[in-house]
C-alpha cells in the first residue's frame, strides 16, 4: 500500500513535467557557452552474465559472489527520475531491461514510457547486450543489435531509438563494429578501453575525439561514426563514487565536523581543468557508475545533486565550470555543435593493453569450444530463420509442436557479450551460455522439423546428429537405409562433402535424381575413438560429395549393401593413378586435381604445398607447439590467464620433433593422420576436386601434470618475403593489414614480442609476398599473428593454472565433460594461390563455413503432410542462384506481417577484378515461395526507414563532400556495391502449394 502511493505521487510529478519536453537533442540541458561544461552521466554497466549467470544477476541471487541485481537497479532508479526532472539516466543492455519491462504493471510501463519520451531516461547502445568485439561475427553482431533494437523500437517509438552506440568495456575495438554501428544509423561511439600507450599518446594530442573512417571499401560518410575514448574508463573520478558498493566519503555540507564541501569542490575543479586539456572542446564528460551500480540509486542521485549545487555556486565567485546532469548523446550533440574538424581513424583499436606484459589478447582464443559452438549456432539459426520464413506459419505450429526462432535468437543475443563468446566468464556461466544455445536449437529443430515436412511433403522422424564432429549418430550407425537431408543456406550451389558414422563396409548413396554416387567407406579413426570415449559404436565413417541448390535441399538415399556383394563405389572407379601422372610416386604426399601436399619422410611433418593450376610451389612446415604460460615472476606478476596472454619465453616448445603417419586414399578423399602426442593430432584431407587442404586437429586434454599452463599453437613456417606484414579480418568482413612490433597511429614500445602482435582472427588470416599468397580459414575465433617473416601462426587452445586478475577470479582450467581437460577439436582450410585472386577463394570458403549446410537424418517412410502430397527430394526457393559475390545475410520472420532481407555484397573494393564490380539484383523476382507485396528499405538494424536517416554531420580533416541523397528504391533494381549490405522489410505472401 505504501509503495503504490508513493508511486502515485512519483506519477504525478511525471505529468507535471510532461508536456514540453521531447527526446533525443531537444530534451539536452542548456550549457553554458562561455564555460568548462561537465557532463554528468548516471550510468550502471550490467554484464549479460560474467561472475553470475545472466538469471542471477538479473535477480540478484548469488551475492556471495558479487553483490549485483539488476532488477533492483531499475527499480530503484525509476522513481528517482520521476521525482525529479532534472536528472538524468541512460540504459544500455536489453536482455536485462526486456526482462524487467515485462515484470512491471501498466501503471509503471505508462511512466518509463512517458520519462524515455522527455529524454530522461535514454537508451545507448541499445543491442541485446554490449557485445564483445574480438571475437564476434559480424552476422551475430547485426542479429543481436537488430534484436535489442527491436524490441526499444516497439515499446518506445522513435524515442526508444538510441543514437549513441556505447562500448564502455569491451577489450579492444574491431573496425568493422564501427561500420557496423555507422550503417544502423549511430551518430556517435564511446569507448572505455584503449591501449595505455595509446590513450596517453591521445591525450597528449588531444585525439581522445576523432572521425573513424572504418570501411576501406564504402563511400564515405556511410561507414564515418564520430568515436570518443572517455577519460576513465567508464568510472567516476577517484574518491567520487557514490555506489552503495563504494567507500568514498558522502558529500557533507551540514554544519558538521565532517564538512567536506570546500575540499571537495576544490578537487573536483582540480579534475575537471586536468581533464579537459586532453579534450578539445568547452565540453567534458565523466561517467558517474559502474558495474552494477544504482541499485541503490538515491546514494548516487542525492551526493550528485550536492555536487551539481556547490560546483556552481563558484560560479558567482569566478568559476567557469558548469556540471550538468546530461547523457552521452547530449554531450555529443554538444561536441557536434561546437562545428570543429576532426582528425580521421582508419586503423582499429587491437590488441588492448592495460600495462607493458598486459596484453588482452588471451581471450581471442579462451574456452575453444565455446567459440565454435557459438558460430555453429549462428548457422543453425540462419538456417532456423530461413525455414521460419519459406515455410510460414506451418513452421511454427505444425506436427512436432509449436515453436519460434525467437528462443535460439535471445540466446545468441546474449552469447555476443563481451564476457560471453569472449570466453572470460566464470565456468559456471559459460556453461550456462551453453545451457542457453542448446534449449534455443531444441526449439529450432522444432521449426526446421516443421518447415522440412511442410515443404517435402512427409511427415519424417527428423534427426539432428550434432555429435557428426566425433562420428556418433545412432541412426547411421543402426539403420540399413535412410536419408540425408542438405539443406543450404546459401543463396548459390553448393558441394558438400558428407561424413556419416556407420557400421557397415559397402554402401550405395543415389543423389535425388536417381544417379549413383561415388562413396567411400574409410575406417573411424584411433583420434576419433580417443575422444569418442565409450559414445557412439560406428567402426566406419561413409564418405560422399553432395550438392544442394539455393536456399534449399537435396535428400540423398544411403542404403548398406551385402558386404560381399561388389559395392557400388567399385563400379564408379575413376583411376586416380591414372588421371593424375606421378602421383604413384608420392608416397609421402596427397593430391588431387588441384592441389599436391608433401610430408617430410623423416619427420612426418607437411613440408610443401603446390598449386597444380597455378604451378605454385610453396615449402610450408606446419607442427603444434606450446608456450609456456606465465605465472608472473619477481618482476611483474602478471600471470597469462583468461584475459591476458603472457608467455613466459617467445619461443615456443614444439609439442614433437616427428609424428607418426598413416595414409587414407580413396577415390573421395585422401587422409594423412598426425600423430604428434597423446593429446595432440591432426588429419590432413584433400576431397577430390576441392581446391582448398582441410587441417583437422585435435587438441587436449593439454596435460598440466607438469605444473606449466600451456598455450597451444599451429604454425605454419614458409620462405615467403613478407616484410613483417600479415592480414587478418575484421570480423569475419573487411581485411586489415597488421604489421609486427608496429602501430599505425603511435610509435609503439614493444614490450611483448608475442603477446603484443596477436590479432583476433574471426574467420582467415592471410601472409602473401608480391606473388603467393597463404591464407588459413578459420572455424571459429582464435589469436593469430606472424611473429617471424613468412610464419603464420593461430593459438587453438589454452589451458591455463592461475588467474590473471582481471576480475573473472578463476584460472582458465576448462574440465570439459569428463572433468579431466578440454578436448577440442577444429578445423582449418588452407588456401594456396596467387595473391591477386585469393580472394575469390577465400571469401567464398569462409562463406560456406558460417552458412554451412544444415544435415538432417531422416529414417524414412514418414506419412505424407497431407493426403495425397508426394515427398519432395530436392527444393530451392529461389528462381535462380544469386551472383556469386552476392550473400543472402538474412533472411528471418521480423513481425507476424513482415519479414526481414539482407543482401551482402562480400567483396571488398578492389580486391578480385570479376567479383568486385558493382551488382545488380532483382528481388521482386529472386523467391520462389514467396511474393512481395510490399517493401521498405532500413537501416542495417531495422529500425529505421533508410530514407529517414538522418546523421549527425563531421566535419574531417580529410573531409568529404559527397553525402549521398536517399536513393528512391527500384526494388526490381538492387545496387550493392562492394562490401555493401541493404536491408529490407517487406510484407510476403506465400505461394500456395507448399
Ligand atoms: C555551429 O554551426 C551551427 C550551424 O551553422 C550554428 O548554429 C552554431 O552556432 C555553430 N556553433 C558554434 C560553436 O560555432
Ligand atoms: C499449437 O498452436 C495451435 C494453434 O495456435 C494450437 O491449436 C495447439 O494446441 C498448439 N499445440 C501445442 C502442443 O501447444
Ligand atoms: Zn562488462
Amino acid at each position: 500500500m505504501g509503495v503504490s502511493l508513493a508511486l502515485g505521487l512519483l506519477f504525478g510529478a511525471a505529468a507535471l513535467y510532461g508536456g514540453a519536453a521531447a527526446c533525443g537533442y531537444q530534451s539536452c540541458s542548456v550549457t553554458k557557452p562561455n564555460m568548462l561544461n561537465v557532463h554528468l552521466i548516471p550510468h550502471t554497466h550490467d554484464d549479460v552474465g560474467w561472475l553470475k549467470t545472466v538469471d542471477q544477476y538479473f535477480f540478484g541471487v548469488r551475492n556471495d559472489i558479487q553483490h549485483a541485481g539488476v532488477q533492483y537497479i531499475l527499480d530503484s532508479v525509476i522513481p528517482q527520475l520521476l521525482a525529479d526532472p532534472s536528472k538524468r539516466f541512460i540504459y544500455v543492455e536489453v536482455a536485462f531491461f526486456a526482462r524487467w519491462w515485462g515484470l512491471q504493471t501498466e501503471a509503471m510501463r505508462q511512466a518509463v514510457r512517458q520519462l524515455v519520451a522527455e529524454g530522461r531516461l535514454e537508451f545507448v547502445n541499445g543491442g541485446w547486450c554490449m557485445n564483445d568485439e574480438a571475437a564476434v561475427h559480424y552476422s551475430s553482431v547485426i542479429d543481436q543489435m537488430s534484436l535489442g533494437l527491436h524490441f526499444l523500437q516497439e515499446t518506445f517509438g522513435e524515442c526508444g531509438r538510441p543514437r549513441v552506440a556505447w562500448h564502455i568495456d569491451p577489450f579492444g575495438h574491431s573496425r568493422e563494429q564501427a561500420s557496423l554501428f555507422a550503417q544502423m544509423g549511430y551518430d556517435g561511439f564511446f569507448l572505455g578501453r584503449i591501449d595505455y600507450q595509446d590513450k596517453a599518446h591521445r591525450e597528449a594530442l588531444r585525439e581522445m575525439e576523432q572521425l573513424w573512417r572504418a570501411s576501406g571499401s564504402l563511400e564515405p560518410p556511410v561507414a564515418d561514426l564520430f568515436t570518443g575514448v572517455l577519460p576513465n574508463g567508464y568510472n567516476p573520478p577517484m574518491s567520487l563514487c557514490w555506489d552503495q558498493s563504494c567507500s568514498d566519503d558522502p558529500i557533507v555540507d551540514e554544519d558538521s565536523d565532517e564538512n567536506n564541501v570546500q575540499s571537495l569542490v576544490t578537487y573536483f575543479l582540480g579534475v575537471a581543468a586536468a581533464q579537459s586539456k586532453h579534450y578539445r572542446t568547452n565540453h567534458i564528460v565523466m561517467t558517474m557508475g559502474s558495474d552494477f551500480q544504482y541499485e541503490n540509486a538515491q546514494l548516487w542521485y542525492k551526493n550528485m545533486d550536492k555536487l551539481i549545487k556547490h560546483v556552481n555556486a563558484q560560479q558567482l565567485r569566478g568559476s567557469h565550470v558548469h556540471v550538468l546532469y546530461s547523457t552521452p548523446s547530449c554531450y555529443l550533440w554538444e561536441l557536434n555543435q561546437a562545428n570543429m574538424s576532426w582528425s580521421v581513424k582508419q586503423d582499429d583499436f587491437f590488441p588492448y593493453a592495460d600495462g607493458p606484459h598486459q596484453f588482452w589478447t588471451g581471450y581471442f582464443t579462451s574456452r575453444p569450444a565455446l567459440k565454435r559452438y557459438e558460430r555453429l549456432s549462428n548457422n543453425f539459426l540462419q538456417v532456423c530463420n530461413q525455414l521460419e520464413v519459406l515455410a510460414g506459419t506451418r513452421a511454427n505450429v505444425g506436427p512436432y509442436g509449436n515453436s519460434s526462432s525467437s528462443e535460439l535468437r535471445k540466446a545468441m543475443g546474449v552469447a555476443q557479450h563481451h564476457d560471453a563468446v569472449s570466453g572470460t566468464a566464470k565456468q559456471h556461466v559459460t556453461n550456462d551460455y551453453a545451457k542457453q544455445l542448446s534449449s534455443g536449437w531444441d526449439a529450432c529443430q522444432v521449426v526446421i522439423s516443421n518447415a522440412l515436412a511442410s515443404i517435402g511433403g512427409s511427415k519424417e522422424n527428423f534427426m539432428f546428429c550434432t555429435y557428426l564432429n566425433i562420428s556418433i549418430c545412432p541412426l547411421t550407425e543402426a539403420a540399413n537405409k535412410f536419408m540425408v537431408m542438405i539443406y543450404n543456406p546459401l543463396p548459390r550451389h553448393v558441394n558438400q562433402n558428407i561424413r556419416l558414422p556407420v557400421n557397415g563396409s559397402h554402401y550405395s548413396v543415389t543423389a535425388p535424381d536417381g544417379q549413383p554416387v561415388l562413396n567411400e567407406v574409410i575406417p573411424v579413426s584411433t583420434f576419433t575413438r580417443c575422444v569418442q570415449r565409450n559414445r557412439g559404436n560406428a567402426i566406419n565413417e561413409l564418405v560422399f560429395q553432395a550438392s544442394a541448390p539455393p536456399l534449399g535441399y537435396s535428400s540423398y538415399t544411403i542404403s548398406k549393401l551385402p558386404s560381399k556383394s561388389l559395392a557400388h563405389s567399385k563400379l564408379l572407379k575413376r583411376l586416380y593413378d591414372q588421371t593424375l601422372p606421378g602421383m604413384q610416386h608420392l608416397s609421402w604426399g596427397i593430391q588431387n586435381e588441384h592441389l599436391r601436399v608433401l610430408f617430410d619422410p623423416k619427420t612426418g611433418l607437411l613440408k610443401e604445398i603446390q598449386n597444380l593450376d597455378k604451378s605454385i610451389s610453396l615449402p610450408v612446415s606446419q607442427n603444434f607447439f606450446w608456450y609456456n604460460a606465465s605465472i608472473g615472476n619477481d618482476d611483474i606478476s602478471q600471470a597469462s590467464g583468461a584475459y591476458i596472454f603472457r608467455p613466459n619465453a617467445s619461443e615456443p616448445f614444439p609439442i614433437t620433433e616427428g609424428v607418426r603417419l598413416y595414409k587414407v586414399k580413396t577415390q573421395v578423399v585422401q587422409e594423412v593422420y598426425q600423430n604428434f602426442s597423446s593429446w595432440c593430432s591432426q588429419v590432413v584431407r584433400l576431397y577430390a576436386g576441392q581446391p582448398y587442404i582441410e587441417l583437422e586437429w585435435t587438441i587436449g586434454p593439454i596435460p598440466i601434470g607438469d605444473g606449466l599452463g600451456k598455450e597451444v599453437i599451429t604454425r605454419f613456417d614458409t620462405n615467403l618475403q613478407t616484410d613483417g606484414r600479415f592480414y587478418t579480418d575484421s570480423n569475419g568482413r573487411e581485411i586489415l593489414e597488421r604489421r609486427r612490433d608496429y602501430r599505425a597511429t603511435w610509435n609503439l614500445s614493444q614490450t611483448e614480442p608475442v603477446a603484443g602482435n596477436y590479432y583476433p582472427v574471426n574467420s582467415r588470416i592471410y601472409i602473401k609476398d608480391q606473388k603467393v599468397q597463404l591464407t588459413v580459414l578459420t572455424d571459429r575465433s582464435q589469436g593469430g599473428s606472424s611473429t617471424a617473416d613468412g610464419s603464420l601462426e593461430l593459438m587453438v587452445h589454452r589451458r591455463l593454472l592461475y588467474d590473471d586478475n582481471r576480475g573473472v577470479g578463476e584460472p582458465l582450467l576448462e574440465p570439459g565433460i569428463y572433468h579431466d581437460g578440454l578436448v577440442v577439436r577444429g578445423r582449418h582450410l588452407i588456401l594456396l594461390d596467387t595473391a591477386e585472386s585469393s580472394a575469390e577463394q577465400h571469401r567464398l570458403l569462409a562463406q560456406q563455413e558460417f552458412m554451412a549446410p544444415q544435415l538432417v537424418l531422416v529414417p524414412g517412410g514418414g506419412p505424407p503432410y497431407q493426403p495425397g502430397q508426394r515427398s519432395l527430394k530436392q527444393f530451392s526457393a529461389l528462381r535462380q542462384a544469386l551472383p556469386s559475390n552476392i550473400h543472402l545475410l538474412t533472411l528471418a520472420q521480423w513481425e507476424p506481417d513482415s519479414i526481414l532481407i539482407r543482401l551482402e555484397h562480400q567483396f571488398e573494393r578492389g580486391e578480385s577484378a570479376n567479383s568486385s564490380m558493382p551488382v545488380t539484383v532483382n528481388l521482386m523476382n529472386m523467391f520462389l515461395s514467396f511474393n512481395i507485396i510490399t517493401i521498405q528499405e532500413m537501416n542495417l538494424a531495422a529500425n529505421q526507414k533508410r530514407e529517414d536517416m538522418r546523421r549527425l554531420i563531421w566535419q574531417s580533416d580529410a573531409d568529404v563532400a559527397s553525402h549521398r541523397s536517399a536513393r528512391k528504391l527500384d526494388p526490381t533494381r538492387i545496387v550493392l556495391q562492394p562490401m555493401e549490405i541493404r536491408t529490407f522489410l517487406a510484407q510476403i505472401q506465400q505461394e500456395s502449394g507448399i
